[in-house]
């Protein structure tokens, strides 16, 4: 018998590092995805499609499977597969849908039936492992899907849109950072503690504004919250030249906002196209070299099943 299990990578569309100070983020899950693989065997292999992906890296999904088997007192002697279509390094949480699709693929190989919370905290095994302290955002709206308005100890709000959106993924064909970012970022925060913690606030506000412009189906409204947003993210010390550059360079395509996503110092940007203008606009970017795709949210979250 095998069990596999597919979860979607994300985008943080607002509020990525604030989100580990308090404040409040809005995520989408994206339609590129990590498969995983799991089926009895005679000893513990674990294997990825991704030639880059070193031993050491595939060591926090080792200890998910570990956790697990502690937890339901079964032996580890399975061999897991994974496959992923996502950008590794580019912030767009290939790690976080890998821990979730190992755990949900595992509870199904062994007919746990872990619910959603299940599955993020046995996720968080990993991600915690590979990024210090995450604000487990990623797990979240891996596990979930949609779009979530996100916040460290409440309840994942998911936010209703009126239609499909579509958001531009570049990639600034430099690896994010994120333990690197984290720190910096609380540097920033200990200079000037009084100035971070009105931003943290004004980013909670911009999250919920961006939430309702989203679900109106407002751009021209969103698109200036993201551009609004990746000043801020500059400020505090997540970006970088390479990253405003794309910002700008966007923004002078015609793009109604643009803003980095994730950790950043590397990883990608987001933006929202002209209307009509996506395709035209990607084709733009590839001739400048940058690699980007077309991302059409909402998109489900984590599915599982199994195969004899
Ligand atoms: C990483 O995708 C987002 C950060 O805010 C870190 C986190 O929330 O764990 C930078």
């Amino acid at each position: 018998m095998r069990a596999s299990a597919e979860a979607p990578c994300k985008a943080i569309i607002t509020g990525e590092h604030f989100v580990v100070h308090g404040a409040w983020a809005l995520v989408a899950a994206l339609g590129k995805k990590v498969k995983v693989d799991v089926e009895q065997a005679d000893r513990f292999q674990l294997r990825s499609d991704r030639r880059s992906i070193s031993r050491a890296a595939l060591a926090p999904a080792e200890s998910v499977v570990e956790t697990m088997a502690h937890e339901f007192s079964f032996k580890p002697n399975l061999r897991i597969q994974i496959s992923s279509e996502v950008p590794d390094g580019a912030g767009l949480g290939s790690s976080a849908s890998t821990m979730v699709a190992l755990a949900a693929a595992i509870s199904r190989l062994k007919s746990l039936g872990l619910g959603r919370r299940e599955v993020i905290d046995f996720a968080m095994v990993g991600e915690k492992e590979i990024h210090g302290h995450p604000s487990g955002i990623d797990v979240n709206i891996c596990a979930t899907g949609g779009v979530l308005l996100f916040k460290m100890g409440a309840r994942p709000k998911q936010v209703r849109l009126s239609g499909q959106a579509t958001l531009l993924i570049v990639q600034s064909g430099r690896k994010r950072q994120t333990r690197k970012l984290i720190d910096r970022v609380a540097t920033t925060k200990s200079r000037y503690p009084g100035l971070f913690e009105g931003l943290a606030e004004s980013a909670s506000e911009v999250s919920r504004m961006a939430a309702d412009r989203l679900s109106a189906g407002d751009t021209e409204g969103l698109g200036r919250l993201l551009t609004f947003n990746h000043a801020v993210l500059s400020f505090i010390g997540a970006s970088n030249e390479r990253l405003d550059g794309l910002v700008d360079t966007l923004l002078s395509l015609g793009c109604k906002g643009a803003k980095l996503t994730g950790a950043g110092g590397g990883g990608s940007v987001i933006a929202l196209a002209a209307e009509g203008k996506e395709k035209s606009t990607i084709s733009e970017l590839k001739r400048r070299g940058f690699d980007a795709f077309e991302a059409k949210i909402p998109v489900g979250g984590v599915r599982s099943w199994l195969r004899p």
